[in-house]
């Protein structure tokens, strides 16, 4: 009586939670990388879907899956992006950064 009881509840309980486990880490990772990008791009570009960039010249980052695949932005940003411009600092991100950039890039576009 009482395992049925338990299996009856826990089982859907089980559920719910592996369905919620995938969505949540995607929440974060997009969220970490939004802290990220507030704190290390933010001065420069705009970081959000309508603001313009501080820098003018600083692409606002919302744009910049227009111009590369957000695949080929990984690898830039693993290698170190260098712009050739003087104005933006050469960044190379850890694999865990860049997977929480590029998360929260992707709920720009
Ligand atoms: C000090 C200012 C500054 C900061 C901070 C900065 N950028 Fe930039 N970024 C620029 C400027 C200026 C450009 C335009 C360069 C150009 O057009 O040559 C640029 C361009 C880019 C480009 C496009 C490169 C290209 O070839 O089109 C990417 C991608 C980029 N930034 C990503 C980032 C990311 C990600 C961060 C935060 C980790 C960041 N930037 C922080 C100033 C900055």
């Amino acid at each position: 009586m009482l395992q049925g009881a338990l299996r009856q509840s826990l089982i859907p309980a089980l559920i719910a939670l592996l369905l919620a486990t995938p969505a949540l880490a995607g929440t974060t990772a997009a969220q970490r990388g939004k802290t990220f990008a507030r704190a290390n791009c933010a001065r420069c570009h705009a970081i959000d879907r309508t603001s313009v960039s501080p820098l003018e010249i600083a692409p606002p980052l919302r744009t910049l899956h227009q111009r590369y695949p957000i695949e080929t932005l990984g690898e830039a940003l693993a290698e170190g992006i260098y712009t050739g411009h003087a104005d933006m600092p050469a960044f190379e991100l850890n694999p865990d950064q860049i997977h929480d950039l590029l998360s929260y890039l992707k709920t720009l576009e």
